[in-house]
């Protein structure tokens, strides 16, 4: 489909800018300085980033040459440097904040654990040479599959200060999903825990596993078990072994490997909308880079603050904003094991009381979820400590945006949506709070040294605002994926294809308004064609959103005769799901609603009523099982990471 004139609807003109209490003390406080930062990065690329490089980062052995491009659209950084990522996120803050707590957790029964950098050294580096005792060495993968403990960043940084590759894959996926994973990347070791506990119930993560390698994953020769859930498991001789049997009379310090700036530190896989998951591999270097650069530029982090990232160790956003960023800036970072809703809907805002949190960073889908609970919930708590707020994961409707600013921050704290991708490794396009004014739904601009753009179908640079294009980048950032794990040619196809290798392609689509601000429409599937006018289901979704009954909704598209595509939405209503007549008029009301807001164009063909939509653990909207619905076809693929199979029935209008 082509990308041009995607037409947007969906017009926003509040801005927000920074109240002077927080200006006051951001490091980054004016729009002039932070324009000359990114007009330096413009004039001297690679100069910008070797230059923050030997600033932000300790070597082992410094880099003499900052960007490899011989091998584009493979681009390698700091090619001859060495260092080591888990010395940089403890080692070097030793020193001077020994003490100082890096972890605060909080178990879902309430039970909590402060860790200082120098308990975390300490269980990074036996487990570290536990992981050596059992013969793993630089280069070997090893699978992690473990609950939100602060284990799953030991184990992370363990492998890490070795040189083997991580590869952590969400708790909540199935034994299927993860013998997978495993055997894509050929792992020698995993790690796993007894079980974790989601939601009030114990997710038997370790009967997952012997499930999975009951299948296959030959190359597993070793699996720690860490005691955390209680549960009864099998534990398998020879192969299974404890983590407190395995890390007991280690050494309590572990000299760092030295890697090379292009050592892969890990791999994750992610979810095409076709094919089987890409094992996406990340650098050690550039890498720690762009966790650094951004911790600093977007979530102005400093040396007293709370930092939650809600984000499991399963996702990109649990990777760099949990374990590896506020480590490497020697930060405070909180980690939450369970659900948002265990006892309530307002665990989350206890959370930032009882321990003060002062950035909170969490996705959309959570953000609209508690809304929809009610305002008694943030309302109970004192929610003073917070300064700084932040979203990922999926456009924020402007609806929730407000929300987020007006009840949770109180109107003092700016709020950063970030856009980026498991592929970017670290935030692309963000706010700099203290310096860009933010408007409800915009990521607002690109970060230093960041050539996003807008183009057209011809790979031409979109000028006029708000016509909508292909988002890309146009030189490569330290960051970046290096590849696909064992399948460079997919690599090339799936991100450098389309304009024939001139651009990065996010598979993103975007328009530029008047100011330059990114307002990210969906993903390039996501673009509806109706009637030759190209809408982005988001802009739908937002119209109906705003409907005071409305509390949140997906649109996708059904092959139409007439239209191309009609518009088909299942939308979940506050309060019980209406059926029947109610029904009937709601729909009616709505289809209005939708006209009137957006224009009858838009109008969707098919609205369904559910009590939820159907949503990866990661809260992603499952828009390919949709389209399946709203096409009337045999469901086939694999659903087995839906939070509530119960709602497919609905969504199908079966009940
Ligand atoms: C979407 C998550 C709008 C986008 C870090 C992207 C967003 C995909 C935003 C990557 C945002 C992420 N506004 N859309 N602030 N952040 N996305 O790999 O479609 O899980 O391509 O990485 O999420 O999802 P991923």
């Amino acid at each position: 489909m082509t990308q041009e004139n995607i037409e947007s609807i969906l017009t926003e003109d509040r801005i927000f800018a920074p109240s002077e209490a927080f200006r006051s003390k951001a490091r980054i406080n004016n729009r002039a300085d932070y324009d000359a930062l990114r007009a330096r990065a413009e004039k001297d690329h690679e100069g910008f980033w070797a230059e923050l490089a030997k600033s932000e980062i300790d070597w082992h052995k410094p880099f003499t040459k900052t960007l490899d491009s011989s091998r584009a659209p493979h681009f390698s950084w700091f090619t001859d440097g060495e260092l080591n990522i888990s010395y940089n996120c403890i080692d070097r803050h030793l020193k001077d904040k020994g003490d100082k707590t890096a972890i605060i957790f909080e178990g879902e029964k309430g039970d909590t654990r402060r860790i200082t950098y120098k308990e975390l050294h300490k269980n990074v580096c036996q487990f570290a040479n536990a992981l050596k005792a059992k013969g793993i060495k630089k280069g070997d993968r090893v699978v992690i599959y473990m609950p939100m403990v602060p284990e799953a960043a030991v184990a992370m940084h363990a492998c890490a200060r070795i040189g083997a590759v991580h590869s952590v894959v969400f708790g909540g996926f199935s034994a299927e999903s993860l013998k997978d994973r495993i055997e894509d990347a050929g792992a020698r070791a995993l790690i796993t825990a007894d079980g974790g506990t989601r939601g009030g119930k114990v997710v038997p993560l370790k009967a997952a596993c012997d499930e999975a390698l009951g299948k296959g994953c030959k190359t597993i020769e070793t699996v720690f078990v860490l005691k955390r859930a209680g549960n009864d498991v099998a534990m398998k001789n020879g192969r299974d072994i404890w983590w407190s049997d395995a890390t007991k009379g280690q050494a309590e310090t572990c000299e760092p490997e030295w890697v090379n700036s292009e050592h892969p530190l890990f791999l994750l896989y992610t979810s095409g909308s076709t094919g089987k998951p890409k094992g996406i591999q990340h650098s050690t270097g550039g890498y720690l880079l762009g966790t650094i650069v951004t911790m600093n530029w977007v979530f102005d982090i400093q040396e007293n603050d709370i930092y939650w990232c809600t984000a499991d160790v399963g996702w990109i956003t649990g990777h760099s904003y949990v374990a590896y960023g506020p480590l490497a800036v020697g930060g405070t970072a909180l980690m939450y094991e369970g659900a948002p809703v265990i006892p309530d809907a307002g665990r989350f805002w206890k959370i930032c009381q009882d321990h003060k949190v002062t950035i909170f960073y969490t996705a959309p889908t959570a953000i609209r979820a508690l809304m929809k609970a009610g305002d008694d919930y943030p309302n109970k708590y004192d929610l003073s400590s917070i300064r700084l707020l932040g979203t990922v994961g999926e456009p924020i409707n402007p609806e929730a945006w407000i929300w987020y600013h007006e009840v949770i921050g109180k109107e003092r704290c700016p709020i950063v949506d970030t856009w980026w991708q498991t592929e970017t490794g670290a935030n692309v396009i963000a706010p700099v709070p203290g310096a860009v004014d933010t408007k409800p739904g915009s990521c607002t601009i690109p970060l230093p040294g960041m050539a996003v753009d807008v183009v057209d179908d011809a790979g031409n640079s979109i000028s006029t605002p708000d016509r909508g294009g292909y988002l890309v980048i146009r030189k490569p950032w330290p960051f970046m994926l290096r590849t696909i794990w064992g399948d460079d040619q997919r690599y090339i196809d799936t991100y450098w294809g389309k304009f024939n290798n001139r651009y990065y392609v996010a598979g993103d689509s975007c328009r530029r308004d008047k100011d330059g601000y990114f307002w990210i429409m969906g993903r390039i599937d996501d673009v509806l064609n109706v009637s030759g006018h190209r809408l982005g289901t988001m802009e739908v979704e937002s119209a109906l959103v705003a409907h005071e009954r409305v509390a949140e909704a997906a649109v996708v598209g059904r092959p139409d005769d007439i239209k191309g595509e009609a518009i088909f939405a299942f939308v979940v209503i506050r309060g019980p799901r209406p059926q029947g007549s109610e029904a009937d008029k709601l729909t009616k009301e709505l289809r209005d609603w939708v006209a009137k807001e957006i224009g009858p164009i838009a109008k969707p063909d098919d609205i369904r009523y559910a009590d939820n939509l159907p949503k990866t653990r990661s809260g992603k909207i499952m828009r390919r099982l949709l389209r399946t619905i709203a096409k009337g076809e045999e469901i086939t693929q694999d659903i087995s990471t839906l939070e509530n199979e119960d709602i497919v029935k609905q969504l199908q209008g079966e009940m």
